[in-house]
């Protein structure tokens, strides 16, 4: 008999073959009832927690009621419901919401509407970026080539500028922020000019890039040169938003207010639901009909997942508990840092956090890999990332214990010590 395992596609890489039955917290678990820690949260998606009780009604409440409700057609009251949520914890700036069930689909309409709105063609992203994996979100993704490999050509108006990551360049902060900022006004010069560029698509975050945080200063720099030249600033909080960083959304630490918001991931707890935010008057240059789909706004269980995560987040103060279990796990890899010099440097927001592994400071991913194998072993799932693929990326749900971070690192620590 087929092992239905071998009729997936084999498009998919899959980091281990866990087929887990059930989830709570922080964990999964197995047929056996085998315990694992997942410090992914399905890249960076069950925020709340797997199956968060407060969610699980939701959805359960909402299946019972409606299940979809088409947006050109109805319009479902769960969603007016998500909006109004949306509404209440993005900036008073954004008052405009548009529903649909990926991030890169929600990339993808970032900048159709701002095409629209501009009448400017061109767009820059930052080197590292990662925005998807349909063929506008590829053509902005540059973390690395096998998301475009073979894919060739992609869609245009497309320009890469530096991403401020300190620790690659081997510089100070404040000279990297200065590097990149020259960078930029050099491609205005040489490449797009600042009346045909539409927007800057940046992640606060620098996500499947090797999680380096964007300087405060450069987000603020990066939002002044956007007011000077009439340039939309979209900020792709896909896997940095809801609470993930310590703050609700990640530029909120910059004190900037981006033109739109992009929203995917730690929105629906798990259910297919993305979205975009703007301004009431740059919304209104997007004519009715030029864009939509089948199901974005229509999927009412989605839309109820939503509204119940936003309420999560918001009753259990979990951007809060980000704050402060990031700093507890920040804490914990310095001092592992000091004992094994492999690890390169550890940075982060909140429980966004990153471990560079380099050796002679050149990027060590056959030791970035070692450990994370060894901490598979011990059922703790961590993914990498980073171009080199030399990064850890710590993302547990944001309900985690600093019991179970403690437990976390010491998994972490015993892998070192048997990958060394
Ligand atoms: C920052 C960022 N933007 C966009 C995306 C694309 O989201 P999706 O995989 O839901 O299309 C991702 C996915 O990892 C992401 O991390």
């Amino acid at each position: 008999m087929t092992n239905p395992v071998d009729l997936l596609s084999p498009v998919w890489t899959h980091m281990t073959h866990v087929q887990p039955v059930r989830a709570e917290g922080i964990y999964l678990y197995d047929a056996d009832g085998e315990r694992y820690t997942d410090f992914t949260s399905g890249i960076g998606v069950t925020n709340t927690g797997h199956c968060h009780p407060k969610v699980v009604q939701a959805i359960q409440e909402q299946a019972g009621q409606l299940i979809f409700g088409q947006m050109n057609i109805v319009v479902p009251p769960a969603t007016l419901r998500l909006v109004e949520l949306l509404d209440a914890v993005t900036p008073d700036t954004i008052d405009r919401f548009f529903l649909s069930n990926s991030g890169a689909e929600a990339i993808e309409a970032s900048v159709k509407l701002a095409r629209m709105a501009t009448h400017r063609r061109n767009i820059i992203v930052f080197q590292g970026s990662f925005h998807g994996r349909t063929h506008q979100a590829m053509a902005m993704t540059t973390s690395k080539y096998a998301y475009r490999y073979n894919y060739q050509p992609l869609p245009g108006a497309i320009f890469v500028a530096p991403f401020p990551y300190a620790y690659y360049y081997g510089w100070r902060e404040a000279e990297t922020i200065d590097f990149c900022m020259k960078q930029l006004d050099l491609l205005f010069k040489s490449q797009s000019a600042p009346e045909e560029t539409a927007a800057i698509v940046v992640e606060p975050v620098l996500g499947e890039g090797g999680y380096v945080p964007a300087p405060v200063e450069f987000l603020r720099r990066l939002s002044a040169l956007c007011f000077e030249h009439n340039i939309l600033l979209i900020l792709d909080e896909v896997q940095s938003g809801f609470g993930r960083t310590g703050r609700f959304f990640c530029f909120e630490h910059a004190d900037i207010k981006p033109d739109i918001v992009v929203m995917a991931k730690g929105l629906g707890s798990g259910m297919p639901i993305s979205a975009i935010g703007a301004r009431a008057e740059l919304m209104s240059h997007w004519k009715p009909g030029t864009h939509g789909g089948t199901y974005g706004g229509g999927n009412a269980v989605a839309a109820a997942a939503a509204a119940a995560t936003i309420q999560v987040l918001r009753d259990e103060k979990l951007p809060a508990n980000a704050a402060a279990m990031g700093e507890r796990l920040m804490n914990g890899l310095a001092e592992l840092q000091a004992e094994y010099p492999v690890i390169g440097d550890v940075r982060g927001r909140g429980l966004m956090v990153g471990t560079e592994f380099t050796r002679d400071g050149s990027p060590a991913a056959d030791m970035a890999s070692k450990v994370q194998q060894e901490c598979i072993r011990r059922n703790l799932l961590l993914l990498t990332c980073g171009t080199y693929g030399n990064v850890i990326r710590w993302i547990p749900p944001l309900v985690v214990s600093a019991e179970q971070i403690d437990d976390a690192l010491g998994i972490f620590a015993e892998a070192l010590a048997a990958a060394s």
